[in-house]
């Protein structure tokens, strides 16, 4: 039998402010490793507010409605059951973004942001580069491309379709060009729809399968499996990415993909089939992803 939580903390007594609201959040959120109550409680109520957390910190003695107490006591209640913040509010940031999300697509992780900005770097100099971002999610990686690059071809790939129509939404919120391929990377028919490229993106699925059911509940119960297991060693994309940039890089393209905890030197030898390769790290200094870049043709 599982032990019963604890119940949430009375609301203050109303008319209550947003300073004491907070306090109630933060309170009354749980603390998760990784996870702040404070930052959590302040999201929470920017979203209810439906404004932006430095106007109500600058007024946190303004009165909270019943209705906003009564919604927030609600999102509590499911944040306590796992559900991931994002998801209670419907976005996520992602470098200079902010992308809809929702339950069955993958939350964006700042993990990836080192990934999209490496990948710029990637991209060669001239204005009208292709680039195919594969298991492109919600979008965070396309998106963040195209906008640097506005005339660049961005073709994401990814097989869910919730996902897909995220992914839909946030190109039309940020008004890019995406063309979006619903498709298996693993399928010939799909791939016939890749043009030749000049950047290849991914952030696949990596966690071995038989680290899933030890995954932070608010990961494993809520999030696709599709977009978390990678196979029995969490290596299952990569032999099949190092394929299709064999296949569709250009001369002197580059392919640049995230990798889980211990997976550097595996993805290395793997993509080493492309060209050279190298590491990056995260913030945290963990190997975070491995690129490699196909040889100029020489003239
Ligand atoms: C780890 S998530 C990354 C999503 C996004 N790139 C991001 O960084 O937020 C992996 C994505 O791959 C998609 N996916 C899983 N299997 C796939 C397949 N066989 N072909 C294409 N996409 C796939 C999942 O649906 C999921 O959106």
């Amino acid at each position: 039998m599982s032990a019963a939580r604890p119940a949430v903390a009375a609301p203050p007594e109303r008319p209550c402010t947003v300073a004491e609201i907070k306090r109630f959040l933060a309170e009354a959120l749980p603390a998760r490793e990784g996870a702040s109550p404070r930052a959590e409680a302040a999201a929470l109520l920017a979203f209810v507010l439906d404004t932006e957390r430095s106007v109500f910190v600058a007024d946190s003695n303004r009165t909270v409605s019943d209705e906003v107490c009564e919604r927030l006591r609600r999102l509590v209640e499911r944040r306590r059951a796992g559900e991931p913040l994002q998801y209670l509010t419907g976005s996520a940031p992602f470098l200079d973004l902010t992308l809809a999300v929702g339950p069955g697509a993958f939350v964006p992780r700042p993990e990836t942001e080192g990934l999209a900005l490496h990948a710029e770097r990637l991209l060669p100099a001239g204005p009208a580069p292709t680039i195919v971002d594969l298991c492109a999610g919600v979008g965070p990686v396309a998106i963040y491309l195209a906008r640097r690059r506005p005339r660049a071809r961005l073709v994401a790939l990814e097989a869910e379709e919730k996902a897909t129509a995220l992914l839909r939404q946030n190109a039309a919120r940020y008004e890019v060009a995406l063309e979006v391929v619903v498709g298996d990377a693993f399928a010939p028919a799909t791939m016939a729809r890749l043009p030749a490229a000049d950047l290849i993106t991914a952030n696949p699925p990596y966690i071995p399968s038989a680290v899933i059911p030890n995954l932070p509940p608010e990961v494993r119960d809520w999030e696709a499996a599709s977009a978390l297991d990678g196979g029995p060693d969490g290596l299952r994309f990569y032999p099949r990415i190092a394929e299709l940039a064999v296949g569709y890089l250009r001369p002197g393209g580059a392919v640049i993909v995230e990798i889980g905890e211990g997976q550097a030197g595996a993805v290395k030898r793997i993509l080493g089939a492309v060209g050279e390769v190298a590491v990056g790290q995260d913030l945290a200094g963990r190997d975070r992803y491995v690129w490699a870049r196909r040889e100029e043709v020489a003239t």
